[in-house]
C-alpha cells in the first residue's frame, strides 16, 4: 500500500480557540451569526454526504457528470503531478481526476474534518497502489503551507464551497489560492450558477429534513465544545434566497423566546421569537463575476465546462 500521512497544522488547542472566539465574535453580533466551517464534526461530515444523495440537492451530480465527461481533457490541459484539494470531504468525485490524471505523484487533501480526511484517505492509497496522500487537517480560509512536492499543481476546490465564503473573503482566499501556485499551475473551481429561485431554495430545504439536520449540527458542535445548552428542537430551519446578492441564506429560526448559556465563555445569549441566526451563505455565480474575480486575484479562466443542463460549472485557471 502507498503512503498516507494526517497532518494536522491546527493543533488542538488552535481549533478549541477558533471556535470560541467565532462562537463569542457571532453570537454577540447583530445578527447573529456562526460560519458554516463548523457544521462538520464527524456527524455533520456524515449529514452532508447524505445531503449529496439528495433528489433536490442537484450540485454534486451535476459537478460528477462534468468530472466524468471532461476529467481527461482537464489532465490534458495541466498534467500535474501534484493535486491539492481544498475542502476535500470524501473526495468522492476527485477519484474522476485522480484516474485521468496518470502522472499524479501525491494528492494533498485539506479539510478541517479529521473524520472525513482520514476515512477519505485510507480508502484511496488502498485503491489506488502508488499514489501517496497527504492529508492536512486546516483551515482552508488561513494562510496554508503545504508539503514541497513535485509540480506542476493543480489546486481543486470543488462542491461549490467558494459560495460559503462572502465576497471580500473570497478575493483574500483567491490571492492566497494564488499564492500557493507557481507561474503555469492551475485552480480547477467548481461554482453553482444562478438559476430558478425554487430549484435553489429546494436545494437547501429538503423534503426529509437532512439538510434541516445538517444545519442544527452547529448547534450541537457548540453544545458539546462549549458546554452550551441550546434546545435544537426550539430552532427552525431556514432557507431562502438573496436575489441581491445571489446567494442561498441558511438560518436557524428561535420558535420562542429563550435565552442559550454557553458557559465556557460565560456568556449568555438571547434570542427573540423568531429571531434568525445565520449559519452559512451559498453564492451563486454567473461566468463573466467568476471570470472578474479569479483575473483580480492573477488567475486567468482558460476553460469553462457546465453539465448538459447548465445548473454547475467547473472552471480551469492558469496562475500568471
Ligand atoms: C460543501 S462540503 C464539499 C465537500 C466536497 N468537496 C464535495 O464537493 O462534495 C465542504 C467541505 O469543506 C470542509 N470545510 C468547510 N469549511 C472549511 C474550512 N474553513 N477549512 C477547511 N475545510 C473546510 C468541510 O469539512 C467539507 O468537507
Amino acid at each position: 500500500m502507498s503512503p498516507f500521512h494526517l497532518t494536522s497544522i491546527l493543533p488542538e488547542d488552535a481549533m478549541a480557540a477558533a471556535l470560541r472566539a467565532d462562537v463569542l465574535h457571532g453570537l454577540t453580533s447583530d445578527p447573529k451569526t456562526l460560519p458554516p466551517k463548523w457544521f462538520y464534526d464527524a456527524h455533520g461530515s456524515e449529514l452532508f454526504e447524505q445531503i449529496t444523495e439528495l433528489p433536490e440537492y442537484y450540485p454534486t451530480r451535476a459537478e460528477r457528470e462534468i468530472l466524468i465527461t471532461r476529467a481527461d481533457e482537464i489532465a490534458a490541459s495541466m498534467p500535474a503531478r501534484t493535486l491539492i484539494e481544498l475542502g476535500s470531504g470524501s473526495s468522492e468525485k476527485t477519484r474522476y481526476l485522480i484516474d485521468a490524471l496518470t502522472d499524479l505523484h501525491t494528492y494533498i487533501p485539506v479539510d478541517v474534518s479529521d473524520s472525513a480526511l482520514t476515512q477519505a484517505g485510507q480508502a484511496l492509497v488502498a485503491e489506488r497502489p502508488g499514489l501517496n496522500v497527504h492529508a492536512l487537517i486546516a483551515d482552508f480560509t488561513a494562510r496554508l503551507t503545504l508539503p514541497d512536492t513535485p509540480g506542476p499543481r493543480l489546486l481543486a476546490f470543488l462542491g461549490g464551497t467558494i459560495g460559503n465564503l462572502l465576497p471580500a473573503e473570497r478575493a483574500t482566499f483567491l490571492g492566497r489560492v494564488r499564492a500557493l501556485l507557481s507561474p503555469g499551475d492551475a485552480l480547477l473551481l467548481g461554482t453553482d450558477l444562478v438559476k430558478d429561485e425554487r430549484v435553489l431554495v429546494r436545494a437547501y430545504d429538503d423534503a426529509a429534513g437532512v439538510t434541516a439536520a445538517f444545519n442544527k449540527n452547529v448547534l450541537a458542535v457548540v453544545n458539546r465544545e462549549l458546554g452550551a445548552d441550546f434546545d435544537l428542537d426550539a430552532f427552525e430551519h431556514v432557507a431562502l434566497w438573496d436575489p441581491g446578492n445571489e446567494w442561498i441564506e441558511m438560518r436557524l429560526r428561535s420558535r420562542t423566546a429563550q435565552t442559550v448559556k454557553v458557559p465556557a465563555l460565560d456568556l449568555a445569549v438571547y434570542f427573540a421569537a423568531g429571531e434568525e441566526l445565520r449559519t452559512e451563505v451559498s453564492a451563486k455565480f454567473r461566468k463573466e463575476g467568476v471570470s472578474a474575480e479569479l483575473a483580480a486575484a492573477g488567475l486567468e479562466l482558460t476553460r469553462w465546462w457546465t453539465d448538459g443542463e447548465g445548473r454547475f460549472a467547473l472552471s480551469l485557471s492558469v496562475a500568471r
